[in-house]
């Protein structure tokens, strides 16, 4: 049986099946339940300083090769989170933040508190693409993923990984500036600006109009940017987007990639979706004769 094991920025995983953040880890309860079906790891929702609604319905619709979405970082606010992280707490895997604020000092005081709660890493959320004055807004430009990140790295001694948005010029610019304010890994992609039109009612189908493109459409866009990003950074990638079988996961690890987040197919398979990805990714290395998960980061680069 190949060795599935991986290490990402100190985290031991024992696979490399993280679950993203805002796909089924809306409570402490469901991000356990991840943990328990075999994810290695599990990522919060992203949560700011304040309660927030998030969008009017509807906020998901379904399109070739996935979906979009506009949930609009709907959470409770850092303060009531605590109660959901005890219970995602007890399986005893690593629980990873994720947050999301205006500033970098929003930034820094809710990964104090993300740290207290007892999360084994926090993740950075720069790079929601539907949310004004947030998310991509910021990480879009390089000084300032590289004031926030530098912001959080001073304020918590816990590995910090920045989630990047693909819609830039280059994505190696945005990457380089996460590492230079400190970034322990870099999380590449979150879901691209999108939207769907309702030919009947002439509107868009979302209620905020616009939202974020995620499943294996976007796959592509996420193996790109991963490869770019492996050649700019010596930092550790976690890959994103569209991975919905083992071999999925095996690209994204070929261009660089040491660990991978899955969301949109979570919301099909559920409790089978991290089984299936390790039981797929395993008979992937065996029938190529790869020992381990490992050994794949960085392959696809060897002609370089
Ligand atoms: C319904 C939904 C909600 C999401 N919420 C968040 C979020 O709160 N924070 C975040 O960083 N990413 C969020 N994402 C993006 C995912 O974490 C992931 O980066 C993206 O969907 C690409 O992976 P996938 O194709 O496997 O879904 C969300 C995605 C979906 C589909």
């Amino acid at each position: 049986m190949a060795d599935l094991t991986v290490d990402v920025a100190g985290l031991r995983l024992e696979n490399p099946f993280i679950l993203a953040s805002g796909v089924w880890g809306e409570t402490g309860a469901t991000l356990a339940r991840a943990l328990r079906a075999g994810a290695a790891a599990v990522v919060t929702k992203s949560v700011g300083l304040r309660p927030r609604p998030g969008y009017p319905n509807p906020t998901i619709v379904e399109v070739p090769s996935g979906l979009i979405n506009s949930m609009g970082l709907p959470n409770p606010g850092i303060e009531e989170y605590g109660a959901e992280m005890e219970e995602a707490l007890r399986p005893g895997r690593p629980v990873i933040g994720s947050i999301f604020g205006a500033t970098a000092g929003e930034f820094a005081a809710l990964a104090r508190r993300m740290e207290r709660w007892g999360v084994s890493a926090l993740e950075l959320n720069l790079s929601c693409p539907h949310a004004k004055g947030l998310g991509a807004q910021l990480g879009q430009d390089p000084g300032t993923t590289k004031r926030i990140t530098a912001a959080v790295k001073a304020a918590v001694d816990i590995p910090v990984f920045v989630k990047l948005t693909p819609t830039v010029a280059s994505i190696a610019a945005i990457g380089r500036a996460a590492a230079a304010g400190g970034a322990d890994a870099l999380v590449a992609i979150n879901t691209l600006k999108a939207m769907a039109i309702d030919l009947d009612l002439c509107i868009p189908v979302l209620g905020h109009g616009t939202g974020g493109y995620s499943g294996p459409g976007i796959k592509p866009v996420g193996v790109a940017c991963v490869y770019e990003l492996f050649k700019a950074v010596r930092v550790p990638l976690i890959g994103a987007g569209g991975v919905s079988t083992g071999e999925d996961a095996a690209e994204y690890l070929m261009a660089g990639a040491t660990a991978l987040e899955v969301g949109t197919l979570v919301l099909r398979k559920r409790d089978r979706t991290f089984r299936q990805l390790s039981r797929e990714l395993a008979r992937f290395l065996a029938s190529r004769g790869h020992r381990s998960a490992r050994s794949l980061t960085g392959r696809a680069h060897r002609g370089d």
